[in-house]
């Protein structure tokens, strides 16, 4: 065994620079309280053959933290008798035993993190080497050319099997060493995770590399890159019976190969030389998902009206085109509550600005939606103009606020507007000028939020160069020096991935300082973890395909396991024409997708819900007349997931169902929110479809037949025709709904979601009709829900956070508490009187075995 090499000197490892998480960034964040500090269980230095890592292991934000990093300057390996050899921890405790433990026994191989006495057990065996970039990418290299998709084909090239694009793009980088994780897998193992990657739910047997792409074409297994990157994991062993989460905080490349190249192993590449690889286990996805949403804490919830319909197109050219199309919404007695202005509302594709004669200032129309209940969303797009005569560039030159080449000047890219310039979001300063932009522009034009684009970033003539500098790390070393491989952070590449959360960010304190006392609404396509707490994401440009609706599920499914809460995809897709039929059936999905937007791109037919004939019209009525009757569960369950109180609003079977193997990787199903289970229909001339159902007591929410699953889960055969989604609703269950107006009705009343006078409240009982009533509820049913908050507000202020926190009287909020009471439903309320409802009705549905 040969022991380290250096005192480890962990306190001058920047790996800070190269992480998202900064908890003065996210001050606003209300949640529950974790462990706020770090406890530092142990530090070490470990000898991996080509390189020396330094390693720190400690608690921090009631999570298992690593933070590890090669040492500057020792590459070649021979330091190994020098200095404290195995240093650990002063404050350590068992630290010592942490060095002594790594075994060096090839260069190049892989050294093993071998189970330490005081470390609770994981259950995978995790080793680490230390590798040069360009060898590692060559093993991965032959790995992507085995992808199915060229298999089948023959003739598809898989994106980034080009063989010149890594060669190319890591040139001058090849050499420097970085560090790769290695975890062995129980042969059983599923895993989950990695934000938004296009593939089945259980990950097992992909490779994808992490870096945010802006690539409008079919979002499907072939894809290596979409345009987020959020490196969380769930891994789950039922033989083991673990499931470990895992955060691998690194925002530069990094390739994730899941079992594709080795069946037994999770191989994670950064092209980094640091990283905090945070961890943590329980015995349940559930448990484990809680435990990461409480690391990362609350999330964002946007308005009440927020969670209506959202219509859009790229792009209405014209305030004239935007009024007819509302007037449409209005003759066809639909309901609307957004409307999203795509980039031709601008002056030239220039952000902050109006085009004069098609738009005026905005204000105009700002007033005429709002007249009518709706609000106004116009997108802004990262990169700006560069034009002397446009005052935003001007600011943003003088402030020193965009990105710079190697020459010290200002990165000049190519996006809508033409020649395009970057804001270094990575600054400070940046940010805070970029807020003030925003908030400028919010407070003259009245607009009710801003939707995110093109901040990948994206740039028509290819990736943004990976050796752009930021002001913030003006004085890092640069990496060809090779004193600097902790420079991660300096450059471009280095923190790439979450550029769009940094924007994200950004916009939201100038939303935030535009309008202190209301909920900011924006939302995203790129992001990186952690951007839950301020702003929104949607999948970006899908295709009009059965498979891609196929896909949205476990998309969207992921994206909420990984803590996003504000999200949706376009409904009917973006790219390519769309079929009634698929219309149909992505609306009916669009019902539970809290961003629920039909938005398509410029080349495409108009796909306003009358644009498919009479019949496709009265079924996408019915549709939106769903959502706005159930917006009250939506609205209740979403902000109880942003407390920390409830698991995510999209669950998987498996979340919800532990000991059940059969719902592993169900994806054509899911719960939205705790009480109801949907089972979409995703593919074309599908009248029925077989639904799983869980063990319990379930009604078919349509028609309140009941199906009695109490002795164990099975399948059913359920019909699903064109006009409705199959939904389930557990027995004991009590869902809050608000009826709709009677039509026709003013538009005002149909589009609004302001607290109406009156509630429904849903009561579905735990028992089946004929059964004795006398047995007690808990006995009756095995799924009964024992009590339920739901929550009444004005809909866009913070008085709800104090609601829930204290359960008790606040201003401006209340929360009635619905429960059951010897088999009868009933209520409790607490709060603001004003905000109380004039009456609750309450439906007992005691429904007949179907
Ligand atoms: C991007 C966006 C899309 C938008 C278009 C024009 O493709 O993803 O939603 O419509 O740009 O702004």
């Amino acid at each position: 065994m040969k022991e380290t090499a250096k005192a480890c000197k962990p306190d001058t490892m920047q790996l800070e620079s190269a992480i998202f998480w900064r908890e003065k960034d996210f001050e606003t964040k209300q949640g529950p309280s974790v462990d706020a500090g770090a406890k530092i269980w142990a530090d070490a230095v470990l000898d991996l053959g080509q390189a020396t890592c330094a390693l720190r292991w400690k608690l921090h934000r009631g999570l298992q933290c690593f933070e590890m990093g090669l040492i500057p300057g020792d590459t070649s390996g021979t330091g190994s008798d020098s200095e404290a050899g195995s240093k650990s921890g002063s404050e350590a405790g068992s630290g010592s035993t942490a060095v002594s433990a790594f075994e060096s026994k090839d260069r190049k191989n892989w050294s093993s993190l071998p189970e330490l006495e005081s470390r609770p057990n994981w259950g995978l065996a995790l080793s680490l080497r230390s590798v040069p970039l360009g060898e590692a990418l060559k093993e991965l290299e032959p790995k992507r050319q085995r992808s199915w998709l060229q298999e089948q084909s023959g003739t598809v090239q898989p994106e980034g099997c080009q063989g010149d694009e890594p060669e190319k793009k890591i040139d001058g980088a090849r050499q420097k060493q970085i560090l790769q994780l290695r975890f062995a897998l129980p042969e059983d193992a599923k895993i989950y995770g990695l934000g938004d990657v296009a593939a089945p739910l259980n990950r097992r047997g992909y490779s994808f590399t992490l870096w945010n792409t802006d690539d409008p074409s079919v979002q499907l297994e072939h894809r290596r890159s979409l345009y987020k990157s959020i490196p969380i994991l769930f891994i789950h062993s039922r033989q083991e019976g673990f499931c470990l989460g895992l955060f691998f905080d690194q925002s530069a490349r990094a390739h994730f190969d899941l079992a594709f190249s080795d069946r037994e192993a999770l191989i994670y590449t950064p092209e980094a030389s640091a990283l905090r690889l945070y961890v943590t286990k329980g015995r349940h996805l559930s448990e484990v998902q809680q435990r990461l949403a409480h690391f990362f804490g609350g999330r964002h919830l946007p308005a009440r009206r927020m969670l209506g319909f959202h219509q859009s197109r790229w792009s209405y050219a014209s305030q004239s085109e935007v009024s007819q199309v509302v007037s449409a919404f209005d003759r066809h007695q639909l309901p609307l509550s957004v409307l999203h202005l795509d980039i031709d509302y601008m002056d030239g594709f220039r952000d902050f600005t109006w085009h004069p004669k098609h738009f005026g200032d905005g204000q105009k129309l700002v007033h005429e939606l709002e007249e009518k209940e709706i609000a106004l969303v116009p997108i802004i797009d990262a990169g700006i103009k560069q034009d002397e005569a446009y005052e935003v560039y001007q600011r943003g030159l003088t402030g020193g606020h965009f990105l710079k080449a190697e020459d010290g000047q200002p990165y000049v890219g190519w996006v809508w507007p033409g020649h395009t310039v970057y804001p270094d979001f990575e600054q400070k300063k940046t940010r805070d000028w970029w807020a003030k932009e925003v908030e400028s522009f919010v407070q003259k034009s009245g607009v009710s939020g801003i939707w995110l684009d093109m901040n990948e970033p994206a740039n028509f003539n290819g990736d943004l160069p990976d050796e752009l500098r930021s002001g913030a790390y003006e004085n890092a070393p640069l990496e060809q020096n090779t004193e600097a491989v902790f420079a991660d952070g300096s450059l471009h590449k280095d923190w790439h991935n979450r550029y769009g959360s940094q924007m994200s960010l950004a916009t939201y304190h100038g939303l935030q300082q535009a309008r202190p006392n209301q909920r900011p609404f924006l939302f995203s396509r790129a992001c990186y973890a952690g951007q839950q707490a301020y702003a929104g994401v949607w999948t970006g440009d899908s295709i009009s395909l059965w498979a891609a609706l196929r896909a949205q599920v476990a998309q969207l499914l992921t994206l909420n396991l990984c803590g996003i809460h504000l999200l949706g995809g376009d409904i009917g897709g973006f790219g390519g024409q769309c079929t009634a039929e698929l219309m149909i059936r992505w609306m009916q999905l669009g019902c539970f997708m809290p961003l629920m937007r039909n938005h398509t791109e410029i080349n495409s037919a108009y796909q306003e819900p009358w644009c498919f004939g009479q019949e496709t019209l009265e079924i996408l009525r019915k549709c939106l007349n769903w959502r706005y009757r159930f917006l009250p569960y939506l609205y209740d369950e979403m902000a109880a997931v942003e407390l920390g109180e409830g698991l995510p609003l999209w669950r998987t079977l498996a979340m919800m169902h532990p000991d059940d193997a059969r719902c592993d990787e169900i994806q054509d199903a899911f719960y939205f929110g705790s009480q109801m289970l949907v089972a979409p229909v995703l593919d074309p001339a599908v009248r029925e479809r077989v639904v799983y159902l869980p063990q319990g007591l379930w009604y078919r929410l349509e028609d309140f037949k009941v199906f009695d699953c109490r002795e164990g889960g099975r399948s059913i055969l359920c019909e699903a025709n064109l006009d409705h989604c199959p939904i389930f609703v557990k027995a004991g269950a009590l869902i809050p709904s608000w009826s709709r107006p009677q039509e026709p009705c003013r538009a005002q009343e149909r589009n609004s979601c302001d607290q109406p006078k009156e509630l429904t409240l849903l009561a579905f009982a735990p028992h089946l009709a004929q059964e004795d009533e006398k047995v007690s509820v808990t006995e009756k049913s095995l799924t009964c829900e024992e009590e339920r908050f739901h929550l009444v507000d004005a809909g866009d202020g913070f008085a709800y956070r104090e609601a829930f926190a204290q359960k008790s009287a606040v201003q401006g909020a209340g929360l009635y508490r619905f429960y059951w009471q010897e088999g009868e439903p009933t209520y409790q309320y607490t709060g603001d009187p004003k905000q109380q409802y004039e009456k609750v009705n309450i439906v007992l549905i005691e429904g007949d075995e179907a």
